[in-house]
């Protein structure tokens, strides 16, 4: 089984980290451990693998996160996904989106734990690598008025309920639980609200770690500085960025150096700024638009004097007739 390093990781995210984005995240540490946005195993098995599944060797360590609740077509997915190079096969059990819902993937998947232990074994047997299940802490219906009530509350059978579907994936071959510390409300609330309005809970991931000793356990949910991502590595076992990590990636940084001081790898922005130009070129021979590249940069400069000038000019001039690697060069000296 493949080992690396799980203490970081960022997470899936539908539409922002596709190949240009991880390619981009990946200057800021070789430490962490990146996640494909979700690819629905159909689209794999009967679509244009090639294409979806595509990355730059630079990417690696990289998991492919599915989308899926068929074993069959998991299972086949997953071994397609090894002989493209992924390093980790991940099962989307997290996302809430109600497509998502009606096509029996993501979140919904969480009520019904037999099978997504049949799916994990299903591409547990078919791969090498690492298969890992993405989940929230529960979920509670949208349907009707009282799932604000049902949120403020964790009661104990939502946490039997979660430490049931855990153990059965575990017992399945999961490798690790990546957990994030909401409960996702099915139906009635957009993926965006059941990424901000279910309350945060750490104690249940907490705790869950604490029964499932020999598991490893990467809480995601909400962390947004170098502190917090420390403090909870002190008893989980990796943490998951995502939002924060898309829009304030010198945070990546911050904590390669934090977590591998010895690690001589401290990168300048203005050579990730070249990194990405040279990367940039190579892309647009293949007919890439610059701006499907540079629309994942506009956080390099954040929280730092000048950031806005530089969002402006990357964001106004890659849409500019003509436009090429010089501006990302150009962008380099704007501040
Ligand atoms: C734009 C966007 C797209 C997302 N797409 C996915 C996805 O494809 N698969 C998934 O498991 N989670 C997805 N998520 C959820 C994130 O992986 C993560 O669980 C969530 O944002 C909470 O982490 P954060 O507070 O660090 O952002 C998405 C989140 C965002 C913001």
């Amino acid at each position: 089984m493949n080992r690396f390093d799980r203490r970081i990781a960022v997470a899936p995210m539908m539409d922002w980290t596709d190949r240009h984005c991880r390619y981009f995240l990946r200057g800021f540490s070789p430490l962490i451990l990146l996640y494909t946005e979700m690819i629905a195993a159909a689209a794999i098995t009967r679509g244009d693998a090639q294409r979806l599944l595509a990355h730059d060797p630079e990417e690696h360590p990289l998991a492919l996160q599915l989308g899926g609740s068929d074993p069959r077509e998991l299972a086949l997915a997953a071994r397609i996904g090894q002989e493209a190079g992924y390093d980790e096969i991940n099962l989307n059990c997290g996302c809430p989106s109600e497509r998502v819902a009606s096509g029996a993937f993501g979140a919904c998947l969480m009520l019904e734990p037999a099978r997504v232990a049949d799916c994990v074994a299903a591409m547990r047997a078919a791969v090498s690598v690492p298969v890992t299940v993405k989940m929230r802490i529960g979920v509670v219906s949208g349907a009707g008025a009282g799932w604000r009530e049902a949120l403020a509350g964790f009661e104990e059978a939502d946490e039997q309920a979660l430490h049931d579907f855990v153990g059965r994936i575990r017992l399945a071959g999961c490798a690790a639980a990546i957990v994030h510390a909401r409960q996702a409300v099915l139906g009635g609330l957009s993926p965006k609200d059941n990424r901000q309005i279910p309350p945060l809970r750490y104690d249940v991931v907490r705790r869950l770690k604490q029964a499932f000793a020999d598991l490893p356990v990467v809480v995601n949910g909400g962390l947004r500085d170098a502190a917090a991502v420390l403090d909870a590595l002190r008893w989980c076992d990796g943490v998951m960025l995502g939002r924060e990590a898309y829009h304030r990636p010198w945070l990546l940084t911050e904590l390669h150096r934090a977590l591998a001081p010895a690690d001589a790898v401290s990168p300048e922005r203005t050579l990730l700024l070249e990194r990405m130009a040279r990367y940039a070129a190579r892309r647009m021979l293949e007919g890439e638009p610059l701006q499907a590249i540079t629309r994942h940069m506009l956080g390099l400069y954040a929280g730092q004097p000048g950031a806005k000038e530089f969002r402006r000019l990357l964001s106004e001039g890659s849409r500019a007739p003509g436009a090429g690697p010089a501006l990302i060069r150009r962008a380099a000296g704007v501040r």
